[in-house]
């Protein structure tokens, strides 16, 4: 019988060995490099058999380009450009800006509507959607009574007290009280404060106030003025009467429909 053992070598050669060792640790290499390229972030884009779009050349936003003089990728709108559903606003009747229109201008501070502008009807159910609006963006920091007493008020103000690094370096400046009384008179009263003041406000602010006029249409907007104007009445009677009799008699005519 044949005997197989005969074909075989006595030994397998040293170089084999070597070389069978090699391919078998070389073979790890492409394993090793996938699980690095999963495992570690990487500037350059991954290699993209099939061109999806989420890597593709285009100029970011705030980055800079040599393409344009001003080397800014953004583009600025086209001067007069008016953003979808701002027509009204952009038009700027007093209705719609709290201002009135031929007032104020660059030097000249500008003059607010007082009283409410035509086609603002201040009833119960305006009051309760002031007292909604209201509630939902100006009592966080103003307070349930325009106090300025609201709960972010008292949270920053506790921080601001306390621990300072809860506070991330940063300074709150405290909410307006809506009813203070100086003198006598209402600081944020009708007098002293036009509602188209107050509606303007609300539309963009004030120093560390941001403007809500984004996120309140303008009919809110008055009843939040309107809905002001009640609690100024509830918190502070004698000065608000006292402001609306002084307002009244400044008023416009056109204006003073109330
Ligand atoms: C995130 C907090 C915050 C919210 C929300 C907020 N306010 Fe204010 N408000 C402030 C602060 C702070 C000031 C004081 C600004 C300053 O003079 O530095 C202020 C000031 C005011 C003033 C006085 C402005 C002046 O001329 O001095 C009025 C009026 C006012 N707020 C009304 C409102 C109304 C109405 C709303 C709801 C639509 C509202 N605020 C929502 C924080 C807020």
């Amino acid at each position: 019988m044949l005997d197989l053992r005969l074909f075989l070598p006595k030994r397998v050669p040293l170089p084999l060995i070597a070389v069978g060792c090699l391919l078998v640790v070389g073979s790890w290499v492409p394993l090793a490099l996938i699980l690095h390229y999963t495992q570690v972030f990487h500037e350059r884009p991954r290699i993209h058999l099939f061109q999806d779009m989420d890597n593709q050349p285009k100029l970011k936003a705030q980055a800079a380009s040599p393409i344009f003089n001003d080397g800014r990728a953004m583009r600025q709108p086209v001067p007069g450009t008016i953003a979808r559903g701002r027509l009204a606003a952009a038009a700027g009747g007093p209705a719609q800006t709290g201002r009135l229109a031929g007032h104020g201008g660059h030097d000249a501070p500008p003059a607010f509507v007082t009283g409410f502008p035509d086609g603002v009807r201040v009833d119960d159910f305006f009051l309760a959607r002031g007292q909604e609006t209201f509630n939902t963006f100006c009592y966080p920091c103003h307070g349930q009574a325009g106090h300025g007493d609201g709960p972010v008020n008292q949270r920053a103000t506790a921080l601001q007290l306390g621990d300072s690094a809860l506070s991330y370096g940063t300074s709150w400046s405290p909410a307006a009280n809506l009813n203070q009384v100086e003198n006598g008179a209402l600081l944020f009263g009708e007098a002293a404060y036009p509602n188209g003041q107050l509606f303007d406000v609300i539309t963009h602010g004030k120093n560390t106030m941001a403007g809500y006029g984004h996120a309140i249409p303008v009919q809110d907007r008055w009843a939040i003025v309107a809905y002001v104007r009640a609690l100024q009445l509830s918190q502070a009677p004698e000065a608000a009467t006292a402001a609306m009799d002084a307002a009244d008699q400044n008023a416009t005519p056109k204006t003073a429909a109330r």
